[in-house]
């Protein structure tokens, strides 16, 4: 990862540190500074602010760089005067993934829900009346695409045969389902600190039967983090296709807290791809290597 990109991460993570643990908090940061943490990444981020816009880069000498966007040329310039110690590969791939625009700010409803790989995030949403296709029913009342309930199974097994135990605590979810959750806690927490580990209806992962809540022996998800199983989760998901898809180092990105236990099937080539090249969200991997051929060639 690029130095700069790295300060980025390094000071989200720190106002992640600073901001409340989501189940059972007590002292936010959003509360006590009258700032959201979504707004407080956006600050970081050069959203909102007041920072001297002149440009240090002319990004229209970039237009080699494979995944740089014509279209998007003013708001390179723009973020890159908000962050000039972004480098300029970084800033363009960054703005592609819509990282200079408020979350939830002019969302895209994801067209072809048929593909291998889908990106739901706070950019990307699916339509009212998506259904998954193939679901299978991995342990009662849990679903998931046949594929990832395949892998998923192996990946238990296999982390069995080890000592490790994973547990399924939730699946594919509706998009109905989410509504009512997403609303019950943002009645619980507020709005603000809801956006920050509950997906609004449409937006959610689960909505896809790619996404696994998953715990270890405690079957607490909130624990996880903490367990044997999350580091060998860490160390070998990979490897049955599936990513930890909400880390605190992608939270500037992703606009979720870390979330250890949730994890999301992507396929044996992505995951492998995703390690060996350090990419570190869906979200720059779509840029890189979905949206654009780093190959050079239409494969
Ligand atoms: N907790 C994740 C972000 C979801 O609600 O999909
Ligand atoms: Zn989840």
């Amino acid at each position: 990862m690029n130095k700069n990109l790295k300060k980025l991460v390094v000071s989200t993570v720190a106002v992640l540190m600073f901001s409340a643990n989501v189940y059972g908090y007590t002292d936010d940061y959003a509360h006590r500074s009258n700032m959201s943490f979504i707004e407080k990444i956006g600050v970081m981020l050069g959203f909102n602010d007041s920072k001297n816009e002149s440009a240090s880069h002319d990004f229209s000498m970039y237009d080699d760089v494979y995944y740089y966007e014509a279209d998007n040329l003013s708001r390179y310039t723009k973020f890159s005067a908000k962050n000039p110690d972004i480098a300029p590969e970084d800033v363009i791939w960054l703005v592609n993934a819509n990282v200079d625009r408020k979350f939830y700010d002019k969302s895209q409803k994801i067209k072809d829900t048929d593909e291998d790989i889908l990106l739901v995030n706070k950019y990307n949403y699916l339509p009212n009346n998506y259904e998954p296709e193939n679901l299978v029913e991995i342990s009662s009342g849990k679903f998931a695409t046949d594929k990832t309930a395949k892998a998923f199974m192996e990946m238990q097994e296999n982390a069995k045969s080890e000592g490790i135990e994973i547990n399924l605590i939730s699946a594919y979810r509706s998009i109905d389902y989410q509504k009512d959750l997403y609303k019950k806690y943002v009645k619980k927490d507020g709005k603000e600190l809801a956006d920050t580990y509950s997906a609004r209806a449409g937006y959610s992962e689960h909505h896809t039967g790619r996404a696994l809540d998953i715990a270890s022996t405690d079957m607490s998800i909130e624990n996880f983090g903490s367990t044997e199983a999350s580091r060998w989760v860490n160390e070998n998901a990979w490897k049955y296709g599936f990513i930890v898809r909400y880390t605190a180092e992608n939270s500037y990105i992703t606009g979720y807290k870390a979330e250890p236990w949730h994890i999301t099937y992507v396929g044996t080539d992505i995951a492998e791809r995703m390690k060996k090249y350090d990419i570190g969200s869906l979200e720059e991997y779509f840029v890189k290597y979905i949206d654009h051929n780093p190959y050079g060639y239409s494969a």
